[in-house]
C-alpha cells in the first residue's frame, strides 16, 4: 500500500519518540518476558520490544504494514539476542499458516489496526491451540468524563496518530472474539493525560 509523506516519514519518528518513553520499559519487559516458543509480534513499529524478549524463545517474527518503520526496526533487530524476522503486512491478513505460533504479542497496536476484529481472528488462526496472546494496549476508560474526552479527541487524533483510536474497548473486543482472558491489569499510566493513558495489560489463551 502506498503511504503518504506523513505516515511513511514523519510518523515513524513520532513513534520512536513517544513509544520510547522510559515509562513503557518495565511494562514491555514484564509483558514480553512471558513469551515462549515461536513468537509473532504485530505492529512492530520501531522494534521497541525486541531487546526485551527472553533468549530462550525460538524466534520472533514481527510484522508491520508501514515500510517507514523498517530502518529503525533494523538497528534494534541487529542488537536483539534472539533471531528476529521482519515482515511487511497487516494483522488482518497474516501471511502465515494456521497454528504456526506459540505466542502472539501486541503492544499499542490494536488501537491503530483498521479492522481490529479481523486482526483478532487472524491471531486466533495463526496461534496453536493453547497458545497465548500477550497484550499491552491503551483504550476506552471506564470513567465517563475521560471517555467523553476520548470520544471527542479521537476524530482528530486518528489523523495525527496514523489511525490510532483512543476509545476502543480493548478487553471487551478481545473477549468477544473468542479469547479467554487469563490475566489482566487495567491502569492509568502516570504522567500522561488520562484520555491517552488508560492501559490494559494481560494474557489471553486460545481455547
Ligand atoms: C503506536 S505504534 C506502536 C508500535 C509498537 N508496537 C510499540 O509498542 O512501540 C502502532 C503500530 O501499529 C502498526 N499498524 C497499523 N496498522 C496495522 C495493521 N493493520 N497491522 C499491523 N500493524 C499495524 C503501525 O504501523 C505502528 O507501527
Amino acid at each position: 500500500m502506498k503511504r503518504g509523506w506523513y505516515s511513511g516519514r514523519v510518523f515513524p519518528r513520532l513513534v520512536q519518540w513517544s513509544m520510547g518513553q522510559a515509562g513503557f520499559i518495565p511494562l514491555r519487559q514484564s509483558l514480553v518476558s512471558q513469551a515462549s516458543g515461536l513468537v509473532l509480534e504485530i505492529g512492530f513499529g520501531t522494534g521497541a520490544n525486541f531487546s526485551y524478549y527472553p533468549s530462550q524463545i525460538h524466534s520472533l517474527t514481527a510484522i508491520d504494514p508501514n515500510p517507514g518503520m523498517i530502518p529503525m526496526a533494523r538497528s534494534l533487530q541487529e542488537e536483539a539476542v534472539i533471531p528476529v524476522h521482519l515482515a511487511l503486512g497487516s494483522a488482518e491478513a497474516l501471511p502465515f499458516p494456521s497454528s504456526s505460533f506459540d505466542t502472539v504479542v501486541s503492544t499499542m497496536t490494536l488501537c491503530s489496526v483498521p479492522l481490529p476484529s479481523n486482526a483478532l481472528q487472524e491471531l486466533l488462526r495463526v496461534l496453536r491451540p493453547g497458545g497465548r496472546f500477550l497484550f499491552l494496549e491503551h483504550g476506552q476508560s471506564p470513567d465517563r468524563s475521560v471517555r467523553l474526552w476520548q470520544d471527542g479527541l479521537t476524530p482528530v487524533w486518528k489523523h495525527l496518530g496514523d489511525g490510532c483510536h483512543l476509545n476502543r474497548p480493548m478487553v471487551q473486543m478481545i473477549q468477544t472474539q473468542g479469547w479467554t482472558v487469563t490475566a489482566l491489569e487495567n491502569f492509568y499510566l502516570p504522567g500522561v493525560p488520562k484520555a491517552f493513558a488508560y492501559f490494559s495489560q494481560g494474557m489471553a489463551v486460545k481455547a
